[in-house]
C-alpha cells in the first residue's frame, strides 16, 4: 500500500489542512517531514473550538492514526511540550506520537540568532517567523546540531551545547552585542523537557517502513510550499528545508518508489508572507478586498497576507518539480462575486514571453505578469457538493486552470468546513 505526499503548491498557507481532514479516514500514519513550529494550521477541536497547531501531525486529531515527526523536522521541545499540554487540557489524546530520534533540535541560541540576524539585515531582511528555524538547519548541515537522541545521553548534550555556546556566545556578545547564553541553563532545561517526551522518540523510518510492508497508508504531510523551497523556491526568500515532494523522502525514511500520489495543494489565488518576489501581487484594493474575504492572516504569526490572483506559471512549475498526480484547489469560494478574475498565463521578462519559470531570480524580480481574464460568477458556492453544482463559469475557472498547469484537480475547497469539499476524481 501507498504511501502519499501532500504539498503546498505555492508559497504556503494553501490550506493544506482541508486535503489531510479528507484523507483522514484513509490513512493510518501522518508524517511530517521538514520545517518546525514556522508553520500552523488551525484545527477545529471535538469540543468546537479552533487550536492552531504548529508541529504535531494534523493526524492528531483523528482517533486510530499515528503521528510522526520525522527526522527531516526541526523540534523547539517547549513549544512541542505546550502543544501536547494545550490539547490534552482539551480532551486530546495524544498517546500517538512518535518522535524521529534524529530530528534536530532547536536551541534557545537559534532563536536568538534568527531574531538579532533579522534585525540586523534590515531592509534586506527575509522577514522570517524568528523560530530559530533557519540556524537550526545551518548547525544540522554544519554537522554541529543537537538531536533528539542527544536528550538522551546526558554527557553527549552537555558536550554539544558548551561547543556551539563557546561560538554562539561570541556571535551573539561581539557581533550582535546581546547577553550570551549559560550552557548549563541551557542543557539542563532542554533534559528537563526531553524527559518529558523521552517516552515518544522512536526509530521512525522503521516504524514507518514497517507499516508500509504491513499495507497501512502512510501521509506524508509537508509544511510551507513549492515557493519557499531552498532548492526549488525563490531563492534566498525562502525556508531553509525541502518541502517540495523529494524532501519527503529524505525526511522520512520512506524510499521514493513507495510514493504513489503526490497530492498538490494550489489555493484559487495567491498568497505569500515574508519578503521575496511575488509577480501577481496585487498592491490596490482588489488585493485588500481579497485579504478580507479569504481571511489571509498567518496563524503563526499573525502577520497579513500579500495577496495576488492566481499564477499558472507556478502552478505548472510546481506540478513539474513535485511530480504532482493530483491538485486539490483551495478557496475557490473566496472568489464568488468577482464580475471578471485575472489569471496570469504567462510573464514577460526583459520583452520576452515565457510560460515558465525564469532561470535567474533577477528575472523572477523582472516578471511582469500577463493576464488572461475570466468570467467571475456571482453566486454563493459554498453549498455545492458536486463539480456539476457550480456555476458554469466557476467550472470554466477550474477547467482552466487544470489545462495550465498540466494536472488534473482532483478535489475542490468551497468553504472552511470539513465537508465542504468537492471530490471529482478519487486519488487515493
Ligand atoms: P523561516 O521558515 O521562519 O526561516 O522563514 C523563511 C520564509 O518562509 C519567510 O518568508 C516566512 O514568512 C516563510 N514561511 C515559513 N513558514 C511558513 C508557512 O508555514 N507559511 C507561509 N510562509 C512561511
Amino acid at each position: 500500500m501507498p504511501a502519499i505526499v501532500l504539498v503546498g503548491a505555492q508559497w504556503g498557507d494553501e490550506g493544506k489542512g482541508k486535503a489531510t481532514d479528507l484523507l483522514a479516514d484513509r490513512v493510518r500514519w501522518v508524517v511530517r517531514y521538514q520545517g518546525g513550529n514556522n508553520a500552523g494550521h488551525t484545527v477545529v477541536l471535538p469540543d468546537g473550538q479552533d487550536y492552531a497547531l504548529h508541529l504535531i501531525p494534523s493526524g492528531i486529531l483523528t482517533p486510530g492514526i499515528t503521528n510522526v515527526i520525522g527526522n527531516g523536522v526541526v523540534i523547539d521541545p517547549g513549544v512541542l511540550l505546550d502543544e501536547l499540554s494545550g490539547l490534552e487540557e482539551r480532551g486530546v489524546d495524544t498517546d500517538r506520537l512518535l518522535i524521529s530520534a534524529d530530528a534536530h533540535l532547536i536551541m534557545p541560541y537559534h532563536v536568538a540568532i534568527d531574531k538579532v540576524t533579522e534585525r540586523y539585515l534590515g531592509a534586506k531582511r527575509i522577514g522570517t517567523t524568528g523560530r530559530g528555524i533557519g540556524p537550526c538547519y545551518q548547525d544540522k548541515i554544519a554537522r554541529v546540531g543537537v538531536r533528539v537522541q542527544d536528550l538522551l545521553d546526558e554527557k553527549i548534550l552537555r558536550q554539544k551545547v558548551e561547543a556551539a555556546l563557546e561560538f554562539k556566545n561570541q556571535v551573539l556578545v561581539k557581533v550582535y552585542n546581546r547577553k550570551g547564553l549559560d550552557v548549563d541553563e541551557v542543557t539542563d532545561t532542554v533534559l528537563e523537557q526531553g524527559e518529558r517526551f523521552a517516552h515518544r522518540i522512536a526509530d521512525t523510518r522503521l516504524e514507518l517502513n514497517r507499516a508500509l510492508e504491513r499495507g497501512e497508508t502512510v501521509l506524508l504531510e509537508g509544511s510551507q510550499g513549492t515557493l519557499l523551497d531552498v532548492d526549488h523556491g525563490t531563492y534566498p526568500f525562502v525556508t531553509s528545508s525541502n518541502p517540495t515532494s523529494g524532501g519527503a523522502s529524505a525526511g522520512s525514511g520512506i524510499g521514493p518508489g513507495r510514493i504513489s500520489t503526490v497530492l498538490g495543494i494550489v489555493k484559487a489565488y495567491t498568497t505569500r508572507v515574508g519578503s521575496g518576489p511575488f509577480p501577481t501581487e496585487l498592491l490596490d484594493e482588489s488585493g485588500e478586498d481579497l485579504r478580507k474575504s479569504g481571511g489571509e492572516f498567518g496563524v503563526t504569526t499573525g502577520r497579513s497576507r500579500r495577496t495576488g490572483w492566481f499564477d499558472a506559471v507556478i502552478g505548472r512549475y510546481a506540478a513539474r518539480v513535485n511530480g504532482i498526480t493530483d491538485y486539490f484547489l483551495t478557496k475557490l469560494d473566496v472568489l464568488s462575486g468577482l464580475e471578471r478574475i485575472p489569471v496570469c498565463v504567462a510573464y514577460e521578462v526583459d520583452g520576452f514571453r515565457t510560460e515558465d519559470m525564469p532561470m535567474t531570480q533577477t528575472e523572477v524580480h523582472h516578471a511582469v505578469p500577463i493576464y488572461e481574464e475570466l468570467p467571475g460568477w456571482a453566486e454563493d458556492i459554498s453549498g455545492c457538493r458536486s463539480f456539476a453544482d457550480l456555476p458554469a463559469n466557476a467550472r470554466a475557472y477550474v477547467e482552466r486552470l487544470e489545462e495550465l498547469m498540466g494536472a488534473r484537480i482532483s478535489a475542490i475547497g468551497v468553504g472552511p468546513g470539513r465537508e465542504q469539499t468537492i471530490v471529482r476524481h478519487e486519488f487515493a
